[in-house]
């Protein structure tokens, strides 16, 4: 029997889950990726950046993180007191899977003069061989603080790095990481969705190949492209990031359209992340009843890992691209 079907029908789950996080001081992050159902149950929803920052700053006991583990890590690693917990602990990242600490060990100790930049998508272990974490909202930013002669390694991900280099103009050692969702996009399909919306623009997120980039109005992190589909006087864009994104589009500019890139099969389907939709209401219900599972580091790694995370912290810029979106229900 499945861990949905363990629950029982007649039980109102929004209510249970208001219940549980009041009693035990909870507090439920999510990824813009998540299933629209739990980013509206969300306390607060954001991209990797703004959820690191509520991480960091929470008096909750102990934090529901409805995103991917390594988001969980971060929350471990800043606020190592809280208990955190994430509803499937499978939830990984292929950005994650992409660099193994031990080869990523021996490319660092092999480029003594090189800086290590490690995009938050990596593990606790890959973190803590870094010297400056960023995510796509603080990248740009960050790099272009660092000194124009210092070499720079940058990992996982290949795709990001790339649009940095070309963006800023720095040679970068990239890591050959991608992230398996904005890889799948075609950039044939693409071209053939904006002839049939012209004048449509583009927001494509980072993790996409440069194909899809050079036809991008826009790019940016997960608020960044939310902040833009929104502000925009066009009246449809198409969305070139995990689909998820587009039930908070929906919501803050109803009377807009907005449509996923496609894949190769001419739709967006193949672009949901399958990491993220590891998590689901049920399972949100019950990882906050049973406070587990439950994301346990290494004393000595988070250590590690912590120094290039508070690096990044200090060195973002102070306000997220997005406005952030407390939700505080009526109920609670
Ligand atoms: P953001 O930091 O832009 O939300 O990106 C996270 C992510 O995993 C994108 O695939
Ligand atoms: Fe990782 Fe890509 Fe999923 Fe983001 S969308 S969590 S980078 S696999």
């Amino acid at each position: 029997m499945g861990v949905e079907s363990s629950l029982n029908p007649a039980m109102d789950l929004v209510a249970e889950i208001n219940r549980l996080r009041r009693e035990k001081n909870a507090v439920i992050l999510a990824h813009y990726y998540q299933d629209g159902a739990i980013q509206d149950i969300a306390d607060f929803v954001g991209d990797s950046l703004d959820l690191s920052r509520k991480a960091a700053s929470t008096d909750a006991d102990m934090i529901v993180f409805c995103g991917v583990r390594f988001m969980a890590e971060v929350a471990k690693i800043l606020s190592p007191e809280k208990k955190v917990v994430l509803p499937d602990m499978a939830a990984g990242c292929s950005l994650e899977d992409s660099c193994p600490p031990d080869d990523f060990k021996a490319f660092v100790e092999a480029h003594p003069d090189h800086m290590v930049l490690s995009y938050i998508n990596c593990s606790a272990e890959v973190k803590a061989l870094t010297d400056i974490i960023v995510t796509s909202s603080n990248a740009e930013h960050i790099v272009s603080q660092l000194p124009a002669d210092q070499k720079l390694i940058f990992a996982p991900d290949r795709h990001l790095g790339g649009y940095l280099s070309r963006k800023l103009g720095r040679d970068m050692l990239l890591w050959p990481g991608t992230c398996i969702v904005h890889e799948r996009f075609s950039e044939k399909e693409l071209i053939k969705l904006q002839a049939r919306h012209p004048g449509a623009p583009v927001a494509a997120h980072p993790e996409c190949p440069d194909q899809i980039i050079r036809h991008a109005d826009h790019v940016g992190s997960t608020s960044s492209i939310l902040k833009f589909c929104t502000e925009t006087d066009a009246e449809t864009i198409i969305v070139a990031t995990e689909p998820g994104i587009i039930h908070q589009m929906e919501k803050a500019a109803p009377e807009k359209t907005f449509i996923g890139a496609p894949g190769a099969d001419g739709n967006c389907s193949c672009n949901t992340c399958p990491f993220m939709a590891l998590n689901t209401m049920d399972k949100l219900y019950l990882c906050l009843k049973a406070e587990g599972p439950e994301i346990v580091l290494d004393e000595a790694t988070r250590i590690r890992a912590e120094a290039p995370l508070r690096r990044m912290l200090e060195m973002s810029p102070a306000q997220s691209p997005a406005k952030d979106r407390t939700i505080v229900g009526a109920d609670l």
